[in-house]
């Protein structure tokens, strides 16, 4: 029987269509390799969504997501004087992503913070902080915490406006991203790093108790506790230190961003955004509205989500490992994009559409 997945691809916005269209070359290549087919439904997502349909998230693109086995999204958000024409709960953040995350409880955020031996070298660290190269699984709580509190605004008794908004995670939600980061620490070095800010932050003390409760049952992975603020600082002076760590929302946000430049650009920076019954992928980089139609975009992310959706969504391991030895072979023969910094001037920068030609021949070789 032929194997056929239904993926709902959302586009979004800036640049998302062209990194999005070098991800479906790459797609197409595997289609005919592996003999899986795809069905690609494409469907309005974002601010230019909420411009040509009145809604950033339309009813007809939730009932495509619905029916798919997969989703793929690009990056969403328009400049800030194009968002500044959208009513504040229709902006694209607020108005598509995050009503998505919270629609499939998609609450395990895998970001790879990757950099092999050979590509070292785009890093902005010394080489001798990033020889060997750079390999660690961010596992962030994607749909909890301040994103998702409650939320209140309004003028108080002495006339003044304030906003209140409430970080907030209850044992279970905790105890599922637990399992997620234990079980992925037990595919890689057995080594988990707890992010937390728990000399603070109450939530923390609950975080830290139910890891206590869960650890238990992995007794083959070694936990370490590391402060947010401290991770920080030790993420950049010895990022080889870490491997999996687990963190909540917020905290993953600003420390995935991080990563990306520990790598040397938000570009090398795919994510899978993973519920109990559906995954959607998406690059962790936003829109980038200053770049957007020139054809400079670096699609790796892109290209990499979709790696990480074939492992994750149709257990195509073989694939996804084929794609990311294929961009690696492309950098590694000494072409890069324009986000990476070569600081010897060795590779040669191509474009967007170039890179993923050279993705689809390294595919086919
Ligand atoms: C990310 C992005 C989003 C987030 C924005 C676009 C709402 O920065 O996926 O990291 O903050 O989660
Ligand atoms: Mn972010």
């Amino acid at each position: 029987m032929i194997k056929k997945y239904t993926i709902a691809m959302l586009e979004g916005d800036c640049i998302g269509p062209e990194i999005m269209r070098e991800a479906v070359k790459v797609l197409r290549v595997i289609e005919q390799q592996s003999g899986v087919t795809f069905d690609l439904q494409y469907a309005p997502f974002g601010g230019k969504a909420y411009f040509d349909t009145g809604k950033a998230f339309p009813d007809e693109t939730k009932a495509v997501c619905d029916r798919a086995d997969a989703i793929v999204k690009g990056p969403i958000g328009l400049s800030h004087a194009d968002s500044q024409r959208i009513p504040v709960d229709e902006q694209p953040e607020r108005g598509a992503l995050l009503p998505l995350r919270r629609r499939y409880n998609t609450f395990a955020n895998f970001r790879p913070v990757y950099l092999p031996p050979e590509l070292a070298h785009f890093s902005p660290l010394k080489a001798r902080v990033v020889e060997g190269g750079i390999d660690m699984m961010m596992i962030r709580e994607l749909v909890g915490g301040l994103y998702f509190g409650r939320k209140e605004e309004g003028v108080n008794a002495e006339g003044k406006r304030y906003v209140n908004e409430v970080l907030e995670y209850d044992e279970d939600q905790i105890r599922q991203i637990m399992h997620i980061a234990f079980k992925e620490s037990r595919k890689r070095k057995k080594v988990l790093h707890n992010i937390h800010k728990s000399n603070v932050l109450k939530s923390s003390v609950l975080w830290n108790a139910v890891l206590d409760e869960v650890a238990p049952e992995y007794p083959d992975v070694v936990v370490k506790h590391a402060i947010v603020d401290a991770a920080a600082t030790a993420l950049v002076l010895n990022p080889r230190q870490f491997d999996v760590m687990v963190m909540e929302n917020m905290f993953g946000d600003i420390l995935s961003d991080l990563g990306g430049g520990l790598l040397g650009s938000l570009g090398l920076m795919p994510s899978a955004c993973v519920g109990p019954e559906k995954a959607y992928y998406e690059p962790s980089h936003g829109s980038a509205p200053d770049i957007a139609g020139k054809g400079v975009a670096n699609p790796y992310s892109m290209i990499g989500s979709i790696a990480l959706m074939l492992e994750k969504s149709f257990g195509m391991e073989k694939e996804a490992q084929q794609i990311m030895n294929a961009m690696r072979k492309v950098f590694g023969s000494g072409y890069t994009t324009a986000d990476l910094k070569d600081p010897e001037g060795k590779s040669q920068v191509i474009g967007t559409a170039e890179f993923g030609d050279k993705v689809v021949a390294a595919l086919l070789h």
